[in-house]
């Protein structure tokens, strides 16, 4: 007998993050997710759209009494197989044979055709406007709006969660447990309060605390639960490695050395553009290298021919790369702080190359540009920040957002804090979402508060203008 992979959603932002971020053979959908208080409630339509925009083939099970909404979804929208009503229990009783054959069926692919993706996108359109107007309640009407725009803006916005400075540790103390799991819930919260779906997520290094195996299995862990919060697959997780992710005991003398000779940037660049060197140098991020290379099943890499990457992927009708670098292959130890660290250009070019067909670039990296040394500070910051619009780094452990302009560049720089770095600090995290269109875009940012037990709240602490714990910018 054959079995199928069921995954449920039963809130309206965790069904939309699914379909946007996970591949389906076939939906069943209710018309009706949020509030099933309210009986004309009729958010589903708006799954429906997404679902066809990404031809998914649909049976509907809805007890929503309005056959006149019923026909025309039927008579409009190829890839609704069948209407099921919950009611009826003989047509219940004969849902996995449809569901089988919804599954088994071939419907016109309107995507790969677009005047035809554009006409039936039109006709939802009408069809939620006429919804609108024919609503019962005031609320009805409010939260079909609210929906409607929501749509709208996450067609035309590219969206992601930002988060940093894990520090996973070996011991498994229940007070780390318990804030890593509330930082989980608040991060779901966040997503549907403001109906931000991500299309990626970034962690900006320092994800263990020592670069060590088990600490990465909990890392794993972790992640595990963060895809399942988000609704993204393990390609749209994007990590680089922090000082915490070097194994410092895989730091030979010479290793350590060469790191400290490096001081200008003809050297650098040879040594990175040599095999056997960087090799040599790569050695310290074994423990991170095998996680990497095990959890995300070849999508993340980190080997001596694969220091850095560039993942690009389609988003708001633009081409978007993110570039992974790596600011920890000189890192070994407490003494890193201060101007001690290394990019290199040569990684920074050879990425920006990678990604010059891109229409937004958005550079992750663990370290702060002030923390690199001097030779290459200046060139590493004014490269990256001319040529792409966000840099997000971690390490400080504290939130800052600065707007990089000169006449040449407008980058928005993002320190995310550290989401998890016990109680001397004020763990944070942050959701973007920016439109490539407007050149607009806000900050949702979330700070821990150490009173009583604990809990997450806006961070208005960290600027004073921010207001509600948002920030709107323009680039
Ligand atoms: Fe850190
Ligand atoms: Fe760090």
């Amino acid at each position: 007998e054959e079995s199928y992979q069921v995954e449920t959603a039963t809130t309206f932002v965790r069904a939309c993050s699914l379909i946007k971020n996970r591949s389906y053979d076939v939906a069943v959908l209710d018309l009706q997710l949020h509030a099933p208080q309210e009986p004309d409630n009729r958010d589903g339509v708006f799954l429906l759209r997404w679902l066809m925009r990404k031809q998914v083939p649909v049976v509907i099970v809805t007890a929503v009494p309005a056959r006149r909404l019923v026909d025309e979804i039927l008579s409009s929208y190829g890839h609704v197989y069948e209407i099921v009503d919950k009611s009826d229990s003989e047509a219940i009783a004969g849902l996995a044979a449809c569901v089988e054959k919804a599954r088994q069926s071939s419907f016109p692919s309107v995507a790969d055709d677009p005047a035809r993706f554009r006409e039936v996108d039109e006709r939802f359109e009408r069809l939620i406007a006429g919804e609108i107007e024919r609503s019962r309640t005031g609320w009805e009407a409010n939260h079909l709006r609210e929906l409607a725009s929501h749509d709208q803006a996450s067609q035309a916005t590219v969206t992601w969660l930002h988060i940093s400075d894990l520090h996973l540790s070996d011991d498994k103390t229940l007070r780390s447990s318990t804030e890593l799991d509330s930082l989980l819930v608040d991060i779901e919260r966040q997503i549907g309060q403001h109906k931000l779906v991500p299309d990626w997520a970034a962690v900006t290094g320092d994800i263990a605390f020592s670069g060590q195996e088990k600490q990465y299995a909990r890392a794993a862990g972790f992640f595990d639960r963060l895809l399942d919060r988000t609704g993204l697959t393990k390609e749209r997780l994007l990590v680089v490695p922090g000082n915490h992710d070097v194994s410092r005991s895989l730091v030979s003398t010479g290793a350590r050395i060469l790191g400290d000779s490096l001081h200008d940037g003809k050297t650098i660049s040879e040594i990175l553009s040599d095999d056997g060197d960087r090799r040599f140098l790569l050695k310290r991020f074994e423990g991170y290298a095998r996680f990497v290379g095990d959890y995300f099943e070849g999508h993340s890499n980190l080997d001596s021919d694969r220091y850095f990457y560039v993942r690009k992927f389609e988003l708001a009708d633009r081409q978007i790369a993110v570039l992974g670098l790596n600011s920890a292959w000189v890192s070994a130890s407490d003494r890193d702080e201060a101007n001690r660290l290394l990019v290199g250009e040569e990684q920074v070019r050879a990425a920006l190359g990678l990604a010059a067909e891109a229409d937004i670039r958005i550079a992750l990296l663990h370290h702060p540009f002030r923390e690199l040394r001097e030779c290459e500070q200046q060139t590493v910051e004014r490269l990256l920040c001319q040529e792409c619009q966000f840099v997000l780094h971690g390490h400080g452990h504290r939130t800052d957002l600065t707007l990089h302009r000169s006449p040449d560049a407008s980058a928005m720089v993002i320190a995310g804090g550290a989401s998890h770095a016990g109680l001397e600090y004020s763990n944070t995290y942050n959701l973007v979402q920016f439109n490539p269109g407007s050149g607009q875009g806000h900050i949702v940012l979330r700070r821990w508060s150490g009173e009583g037990v604990g809990f997450w709240a806006e961070d208005n602490l960290t600027y004073r203008n921010v207001k509600n714990g948002i920030y709107q910018f323009t680039l």
